[in-house]
């Protein structure tokens, strides 16, 4: 059974490391045209030296207008609408567990301006092009956290990621009638960057395996992991499939 994602046009955010990276990989291997957006210019220059035809570019996703400006840019170039937008930048930018009257405003404002305005601004911009099309795709990378507290701690990662269950949910309900599905994956702990693996650390050994024995395949995810469920919400086999959390989390209690 095929995807159906050979040709299609896909942007991928955040795509210059971890999951996003893997996002990008698994789409290019399907025969997508992939755009990827990212600040990391070095991780972006990996990933484009590893996908020849990936088209890369270097935008910091929470200045709106830079935003708006990559979803135009890739219209322009693929010659009409992102067939498949993946919403994937994000995370808690090395934020670490602190009590809330430590937190400050610009802590909380960073995290939630990357996991959650950035969506919303994105989506804005990639909807009237999806409508003109007559459909188009949306899946956004939230987090367990985004239905529990969050193993990080960080409360505005918790809080956003919830925020972004309710964008879509509610994009979900207003976009169908266009033909546009709207579906978030909800990914358990992956090992992706030095924050992810210093989390680890922090559980000490006893606190890695009792994590384990809260998975019910008692292992960690790891980016492909979280790529093939992107790509299934993705693909001509999720056509009726919208507002929907994914968990992907190997079954965690
Ligand atoms: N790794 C995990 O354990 C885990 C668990 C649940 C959810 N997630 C979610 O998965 C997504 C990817 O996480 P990851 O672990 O691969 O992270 P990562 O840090 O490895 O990759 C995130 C990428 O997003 C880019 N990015 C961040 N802020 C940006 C900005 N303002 N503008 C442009 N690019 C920006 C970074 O440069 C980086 O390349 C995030 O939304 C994260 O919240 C991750």
């Amino acid at each position: 059974m095929e995807l159906g994602l050979g040709g299609r046009v896909v942007a991928v955010t955040g795509a210059g490391s971890g999951i996003g990276r893997a996002i990008a990989e698994l789409m290019v291997a399907q025969g997508a045209v992939v755009h990827a957006a990212d600040r990391a210019a070095a991780g972006l220059a990996d990933l484009a030296a590893a996908c020849p035809g990936l088209r890369a570019s270097v935008v910091e996703l929470t200045d709106r207008a830079a935003a708006a400006g990559w979803i135009a840019a890739v219209e322009a170039a693929s010659g009409g609408a992102i067939a498949v937008l993946v919403n994937n930048a994000g995370g808690s930018l090395g934020q670490v567990p602190k009590d809330i009257a430590e937190v400050s405003d610009a802590e909380w404002d960073a995290v939630r301006e990357i996991n959650l305005d950035t969506v919303f601004v994105l989506c804005r911009a990639v909807v009237p092009g999806m409508r003109r099309a007559g459909g188009g795709r949306i899946v956004n990378i939230g987090s367990r956290a985004g239905s529990h507290a969050s193993l990080n701690g960080v409360q505005a990662y918790t809080a956003a990621k919830h925020g972004l269950a309710g964008l879509t949910r509610q994009l979900a309900a207003d976009l169908g009638p266009s033909g546009i599905t709207v579906n978030y994956v909800a990914p358990g702990l992956v090992l992706t960057n030095p924050a992810r693996e210093a989390q680890w650390a922090r559980y000490g050994e006893a606190g890695q395996q009792a994590m384990l024995g809260r998975v019910g395949l008692r292992r960690l995810g790891t980016p492909r992991d979280i790529a093939h469920a992107v790509a299934f919400l993705a693909s001509d086999l999720a056509a009726f499939v919208s507002g929907a959390v994914l968990p992907v989390d190997g079954g965690m209690a």
